[in-house]
């Protein structure tokens, strides 16, 4: 049988935490063949550390076969030792009336201190995926604080609103969500990010023909998934957890073991592809195979399109210059 490999995951406590760490042991993420020893991270908080005591507990009782071992931690020194994988679902998203500044201060400190703990401790070979808001801009900070670990290990979940984009696609047209290829979402983890099916096809039909109706895209479509993480809090009184989990199990799963050729959204630092300037962490349509991601390249870029991806860009850079003095 396979060895053991540890995933490091912090927010353990949290509500998505809650909605992840049974599937990751349960064999969703790394297979159905592959053990894990889980690596858990929680603020010292004492509530924190009991809360997660509480969920230990109850991952101890579902006797999970894949599940070799569980730590609880409270310094990323001690949680991130010799990780292969790493989710970062910890954060401090913004709250009511929190200023732009002071929300980037925290942040900054915590993927400062994460990015630099992974630099030190952590396997070479890491695979990172930051969950936590503003994913895309704390991706970015744990990176640039880990100068010893590739940069393309870094990763910013985008894929909750691919999955987001898929589904009112297959409502739309009534067809099985699974059928949906060539779907891109390109930009930052915000109501700025562009959703595309320009490219996506069903059964290899053209979804952009079969819906073809341009004001639905643009007045209902990008609306309705660039807003549905508010609809949700609006709905629910708590922001989508399980959800997010569920996204954050494709996201890491697709890139360790595959995509067979599906496209998939992963955000990650560019290396200039589509006039993107280098380092920026950005939401690209990507294929996996073999532990690596490589960007879909060469799709026509039209106005309306570009238009888009300026406005995602351009907010991305605004939070990538506002973290500038913090790293
Ligand atoms: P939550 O508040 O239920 O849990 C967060 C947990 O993180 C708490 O238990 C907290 O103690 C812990 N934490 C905070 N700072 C930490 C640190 N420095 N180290 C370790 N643990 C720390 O929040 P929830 O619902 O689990 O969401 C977590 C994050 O994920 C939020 O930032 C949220 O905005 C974000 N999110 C991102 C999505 C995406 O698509 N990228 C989708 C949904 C949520």
């Amino acid at each position: 049988s396979k060895k053991p490999v540890r995933v490091a995951v912090t927010g353990a406590a949290g509500q998505i935490g809650y909605a992840l760490l049974f599937r990751i042991a349960s064999g969703e993420m790394l297979g159905k063949d592959q053990p894990v020893i889980l690596q858990l991270l929680e603020i010292p908080d004492e509530k924190a550390q009991n809360a997660l005591k509480g969920v230990i507990m109850e991952l101890e009782d579902c006797a999970f076969p894949l599940l070799a071992g569980i730590e609880a931690h409270s310094d990323p020194m001690q949680a991130f030792k010799d990780t292969d994988y790493a989710l970062l679902v910890g954060s401090r998203p913004r709250g009511p009336g929190m200023e732009r500044a002071e929300l980037l201060a925290i942040n900054g400190a915590i993927f400062t201190t994460q990015g630099k703990a992974l630099n030190a401790v952590a396997s070479r070979n890491v695979k990172v995926l930051v969950v936590g808001n503003p994913a895309n801009t704390n991706a970015y900070i744990a990176m640039k604080a880990a100068p010893d670990l590739p940069a393309k290990n870094f990763t910013a979940m985008l894929r909750l609103d691919h999955n987001r984009a898929a589904s009112q696609l297959a409502a739309k047209t009534g067809k099985a969500v699974a059928d949906i290829e060539k779907l891109a979402v390109w930009g930052n983890h915000s109501p700025t990010m562009y959703a595309d099916y320009r490219f996506a096809t069903i059964a290899g039909q053209s979804v952009k023909d079969m819906i073809n109706d341009e004001t639905w895209n643009r007045e209902t479509f990008l609306p309705t998934v660039g807003k549905r993480g508010a609809a949700i809090i609006a709905a629910r009184g708590l922001s989508s957890a399980a959800s997010a989990a569920n996204a954050a199990i494709d996201h890491m799963r697709d890139w360790a073991l595959g995509t067979n050729g599906k496209w998939v959204t992963m955000g990650i630092p560019s290396n200039g592809e589509y006039g993107i300037p280098k380092e920026v962490m950005f939401g690209f349509p990507v294929t996996c195979a073999n532990g690596e991601y490589k960007i879909v390249e060469g799709l026509e870029i039209d106005a309306f399109s570009q238009e888009c991806i300026n406005k995602t860009l351009a907010e991305l850079q605004g939070e990538q210059d506002g973290v500038k003095h913090l790293l």
